[in-house]
């Protein structure tokens, strides 16, 4: 994949509230560094293909003031990354509160699992300033500013407003979650703030076409007087780009990390464990919108309607630990562990275990490994922006061409081929429950010609090609042709 138009002259900062890496203090007073998990941070790594940049983000834990400068350096020096530190109290609100227990519930339309608002909104407000006075010095004429995701839906406003001197400034945002509808959109605090904001972005991207709809759809009835194009908005003499740009993986990226010695030496071992099996995979953090109890449930009732499967069949499922000071995601691990609990307990025998639940984080070629032994991905969401997951098994699967099964609710399903995939209802058991029965038996010819198509996409659809996409439109101020999926 090229870089990004050589006429660019400028320099690209990306802000997430996540940084690539996740610090933990050790004993002897260092600081281990180690890989995030979630689609934003893997979606990044395309982009660093075609552009170089500065990564500014909140280290994710409260640091002393004495280490601060060391922590700054490390990250600088290794990861040309710029730490925002905040107090542990408004990270504690902003992160846990207001981004994660009222904007991420609302965006994948479940207000049930809000919480309710205390003072997490002013601690929301006061991080987004926080974000853009660290951001300010290192802003020059030229450079394009692109900001990620629902914890800083305020920063483009701020920005605009503060960089106004700077010539040719760009500043653009993409949300890697869903967009809701207007009727979920219009619960928020701050909707008009929040549409405002965007509003003063060059170029506003989301993963699929129906979001960057529902956000025109929102915006207009949210701000009186806001035209719309298909493609764009105008507001007091503002015009801001919405489009689709769909993420994606390196997928040979995936394809050389599962040839390593590391990986290899994993599938041989999960071969010979499940020899005989076969093996269902769910990849996902431990998040209420992935639908794992649905998928557990659906599981159970396979298993009852079809005996015949039972010692013949496992389900892995791995659960990335994730947001676990947020209460609805301490329920959710109880529930699910109570679940496993279950069908374990109804269906295993001295030599069948019918569920392998792991609640932890894995090493990236233990992963690929699992990708390349499963017979059948699962992807239950009851909401998912993407889900990055159903492309990276697939770029696992060269030899076995195994069936991906994918929930309605997922953006991938606009994106991957729906012919190609086993598609469900998450929340109707018995269909689900039969889904998996055909996936199970779906002969070689058909998983090829499938595995065929869905190939297609993930090795066009990249996320080298998806930054590249956004920066340009940003830089050229105009929609250029085939960045987004065929309607
Ligand atoms: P989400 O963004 O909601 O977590 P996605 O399916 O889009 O869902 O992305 C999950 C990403 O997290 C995938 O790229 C996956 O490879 C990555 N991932 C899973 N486990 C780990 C891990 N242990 N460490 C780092 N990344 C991980
Ligand atoms: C999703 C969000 C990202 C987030 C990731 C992991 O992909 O869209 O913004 O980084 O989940 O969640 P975490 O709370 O650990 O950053």
């Amino acid at each position: 994949m090229d870089s990004i138009d050589p006429d660019f002259e400028g320099r690209v900062l990306v802000v997430a509230n996540r940084l690539p890496m996740t610090i933990k203090p050790k004993d002897d007073g260092e600081f281990e560094y180690s890989i995030s998990s979630g689609g934003l941070v893997a979606g990044m790594k395309g982009l660093a293909k075609v552009v170089d940049f500065k990564w500014f983000g909140w280290p994710g834990i409260d640091i002393h003031r004495n280490d601060k400068d060391k922590v700054r350096l490390h990250l600088a020096d290794n990861f040309n990354a710029v730490p925002i530190f905040l107090s542990k109290d408004l990270a504690e609100k902003h992160y846990n509160g207001f981004s994660n227990s009222i904007l991420w519930p609302l965006l994948h339309r479940m207000p049930e699992k809000a919480g309710l608002e205390t003072d997490w909104s002013k601690a929301y407000q006061e991080v987004n300033e926080i974000f853009a006075d660290n951001i300010l010095p290192h802003a020059e004429d030229s450079d394009m500013i692109w900001v990620h995701d629902y914890h800083l839906l305020l920063l483009p406003g701020i920005l605009r407003d503060r960089l106004k001197k700077k010539k040719n400034l760009k500043i653009g945002f993409f949300l890697h979650t869903p967009f809701p509808t207007e009727d979920y959109f219009t619960i928020l605090p701050f909707r008009e703030e929040i549409c405002k904001s965007l509003l003063l972005c060059d170029v506003v991207g989301f993963h699929t076409n129906q979001y960057a709809k529902d956000f025109l759809d929102s915006a207009r009835i949210v701000l009186p007087g806001v035209a719309r194009s298909p493609v764009d908005l105008h507001w007091a003499g503002q015009r801001v780009l919405v489009h689709d740009f769909p993420l994606g993986i390196e997928s040979d990226e995936w394809r050389e990390k599962l040839e390593t010695e590391t990986a290899q030496t994993e599938l041989a071992s999960i071969q010979q464990q499940f020899k005989g099996q076969k093996i269902l995979l769910g990849v996902d953090r431990l998040d209420y919108i992935k639908g794992i109890p649905q998928k557990l449930l659906a599981f159970d009732r396979f298993l009852t309607e079809h005996p015949e499967w039972v010692g013949k069949v496992v389900l892995i499922q791995l659960a990335i630990p994730t947001r676990a000071d947020v209460d609805a995601y301490r329920v959710l691990r109880e529930e699910v562990e109570q679940l496993v609990g279950r069908v374990n307990g109804r269906h295993a025998t001295f030599k069948y275990t019918p569920v392998h639940y792991l609640y932890r984080s894995i090493k990236p070629e233990l992963l690929s490994a699992l990708y390349a032994a499963a017979d059948v991905c699962v992807i239950s969401s009851v909401r998912d922006g993407l889900n990055l997951v159903s492309y990276e098994f697939a770029a696992c699967q060269e030899k076995k061409k195994g069936v991906l099964m994918m929930s309605n609710y997922v953006g991938a399903m606009r994106t991957l081929p729906t012919s190609s995939m086993v598609v469900f209802n998450p929340w109707d058991t018995p269909r689900f429950a039969e889904r998996i029965n055909q996936a199970l038996n779906m002969g070689e010819e058909e998983r090829e010609k499938r595995y065929k198509e869905i190939m297609k996409v993930v090795d066009t659809w990249t996320s080298a090609k998806w930054g590249k996409n956004f920066l340009e439109t940003m830089m050229k101020g105009e929609i250029p042709k085939n960045v987004g999926m065929p309607d």
